[in-house]
């Protein structure tokens, strides 16, 4: 249990890029913000994401094998709060911001910093989580490259600007 704890104090120092992960349609969706994101391979173009087998947007994840992987801003902190909140209804989580589609169908954010629409090509066990592998169909990149990103660090959000421009 010691060693748990110390493993949770110890990963609040490392500093992870905020995502919120969408499935299913546009009228039917799930979805909860990330960090656990990684690139796996420009060949073919495929990411991992880490979800908790106890999330709500796990069984529609492997059920529906499609998700986006939406990358948020510096702008996206209540959005970011949104997708985590237990007690927010699935359709309470994606009021307030708007939608679209690219090719797998998954919800899309507008305004995202980048966007990868994946099909889900495959899915580990993971302890707790379940390691699934996307395959890139489509990735979206906003047109300001200088635009803020979203950063949880220290157990709370920071956005991240460059101060040496
Ligand atoms: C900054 C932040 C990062 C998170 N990263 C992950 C993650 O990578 N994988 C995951 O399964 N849950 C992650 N969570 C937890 C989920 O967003 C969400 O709180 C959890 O799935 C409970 O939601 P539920 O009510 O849909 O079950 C993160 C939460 C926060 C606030």
């Amino acid at each position: 249990m010691q060693e748990r704890e110390a493993f949770i104090s110890g990963m609040a120092a490392l500093a992870g890029g905020v995502n919120v992960i969408t499935t299913g349609g546009l009228e039917n969706s799930a979805g909860l913000t990330a960090t656990a994101v990684c690139s796996l391979s420009a060949d073919p173009p495929s990411l991992i994401v880490c979800v908790n087998k106890e999330a709500s947007a796990h069984e529609m994840l492997l059920a529906e094998r499609r998700f986006a992987v939406n990358v948020l801003t510096g702008d996206h902190r209540s959005l970011a709060l949104q997708f985590a909140k237990t007690s927010l209804s699935a359709k309470e989580r994606f009021g307030g911001a708007s939608w679209t589609t690219l090719a797998t169908g998954a919800p899309v954010l507008s305004g995202a910093a980048a966007v990868f629409d994946c099909v889900l090509d495959r899915v580990y066990d993971g302890y707790s989580h379940s390691i699934l592998i996307g395959l890139v169909q489509r990735t979206l990149i906003q047109d300001d490259p200088d635009g803020s990103g979203l950063v949880w660090h220290g157990r709370r959000f920071r956005g991240l600007v460059d101060l040496i421009r």
